[in-house]
């Protein structure tokens, strides 16, 4: 069963940026079967290291399109993820698979770094490249 289920209020409109949450949402899905599955804490830093990864891409997409259309809050934006990267470091060094402490970090960790930055400064986002490019999506 998907522990973070998509559901419709985390789509921003714009089609390429909702496919790279989807698929991150896919990873931490993955990082919780790792988790429940006692993989161990090597198989969880593995899809750990693939969430970062993602995200730093998807990231830099996003910041790629804030320099395109001048837009007005890409310091802000740029500096959420900045933290987002620097706290999954930090969780990733210290994530211990055997604590239950550190699985129930690992339960609640995506839905503060993932879905409070989507429903906030990615919506935001979205919503000013639509009116930029003058369409939707
Ligand atoms: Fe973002
Ligand atoms: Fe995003």
């Amino acid at each position: 069963m998907d522990w973070i289920a998509w559901d419709d209020s985390l789509d921003t409109g714009h089609a390429r940026m909702d496919t790279e949450h989807k698929k991150l949402a896919q990873l931490f899905n993955r990082l919780r079967d790792a988790v429940d599955g006692g993989e161990g804490k090597a198989a969880c830093a593995e899809v750990l290291d693939g969430i970062i990864g993602h995200a730093q891409a998807h990231f830099e997409l996003e910041q790629q399109m804030m320099a395109q259309h001048a837009y007005p809050k890409a310091a802000q934006h740029a500096a959420e993820h900045a933290m987002l990267l620097r706290q999954a470091r930090d969780y990733r060094d210290s994530f211990d698979v055997n604590t239950a402490a550190a699985r129930a970090a690992a339960m609640k960790f995506p839905e503060v770094w993932l879905a409070y930055h989507i429903l906030f400064s990615d919506k935001e986002l979205a919503a000013f490249l639509a009116h930029a490019r003058g369409h939707q999506g």
